[in-house]
């Protein structure tokens, strides 16, 4: 089953720092020990930049004997309004980047739709369904979100709708032509506490431009202003950190 969320817990997540070509191997080594231990596991996925060299170690590995085609995976986010056949969504990364690869059937690729009312209540029914997700990978974002939980995300959110912040509409405005209004204004997102209640969670994050929100999340107050500090109230956190995104921790 699900773990549940300990208020009382402030707990140091677990740090590997790695960078360069180590940064992948580092994450994907982390993922490995549980697809190794568990081939049919329920993997969560972040989309973004920072996940995709991990998710083609992971298909190199594959390459090697990994068995990775009886994965589930459910990712943590989605566009508002994006079909799921369009090339930007969230739905069409999960496919091409990671299930093609790792050679997961489409049937077994969990998004939550960009376009339908009751996306959220019924992501959360799915992932229930599915047995609860063993493994978590969480991105960050600069102004420290997880999932598109932004600043002011309860500890107790659930998948629902939610509005974007202009920063990360331009911080996504790469995969909309460059243009920051061309990035939706709403998304769907798994809340804080859906993410927690995964058994295991992996918090990757590369570049100088991360470095303030990592440190606010690993030594700042545990508050819904960063959202990723609440991962601190979780027993099982690995956060995976090269030396730029690293470089304001203590
Ligand atoms: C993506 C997601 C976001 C990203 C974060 C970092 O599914 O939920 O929280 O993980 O915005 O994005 P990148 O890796 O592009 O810097």
């Amino acid at each position: 089953m699900t773990a549940a969320v300990r208020e009382d817990l402030d707990l140091a997540p677990a740090l590997v720092r790695a960078s360069g070509e180590q940064f992948a191997r580092a994450a994907a080594d982390l993922l490995e020990r549980v697809i190794a231990g568990k081939p049919d596991a329920v993997l969560g996925v972040a989309t973004g930049d920072t996940p995709v060299p991990v998710y083609a170690e992971l298909a190199r590995r594959r390459t090697l004997g990994l068995r990775t085609d009886l994965l589930t995976l459910v990712a943590l986010d989605e566009y508002v309004g994006l079909d799921p056949a369009d090339a930007r969504s969230y739905q069409h990364y999960v496919r091409e980047e990671i299930a093609a690869p790792l050679g997961i059937p489409f049937g077994n690729v969990h998004v939550p739709s960009g376009l339908s009312e009751t996306a959220g209540d019924d992501y959360e029914r799915l992932i229930l369904s599915l047995g609860g997700v063993d493994l978590q990978v969480v991105g960050i974002g600069r102004n420290g979100h997880i999932g598109f939980n932004e600043p002011g995300a309860e500890v107790t959110s659930r998948t629902r709708r939610v509005e974007l912040a202009e920063s990360t509409r331009r911080a996504n405005a790469g995969f909309f032509g460059g243009d920051p209004e061309a990035v939706p204004t709403h998304a769907v997102t798994q809340g804080i506490a859906t993410i927690l209640s995964a058994r295991e969670i992996v918090l990757l994050a590369r570049g100088a431009g991360k470095a303030e929100a990592v440190a606010a999340a690993v030594h700042g107050e545990i508050s819904s202003a960063v959202p990723a500090s609440f991962l601190r109230r979780h027993a099982q956190v690995t956060a995976v950190i090269d030396d730029d995104a690293g470089g304001m921790l203590a």
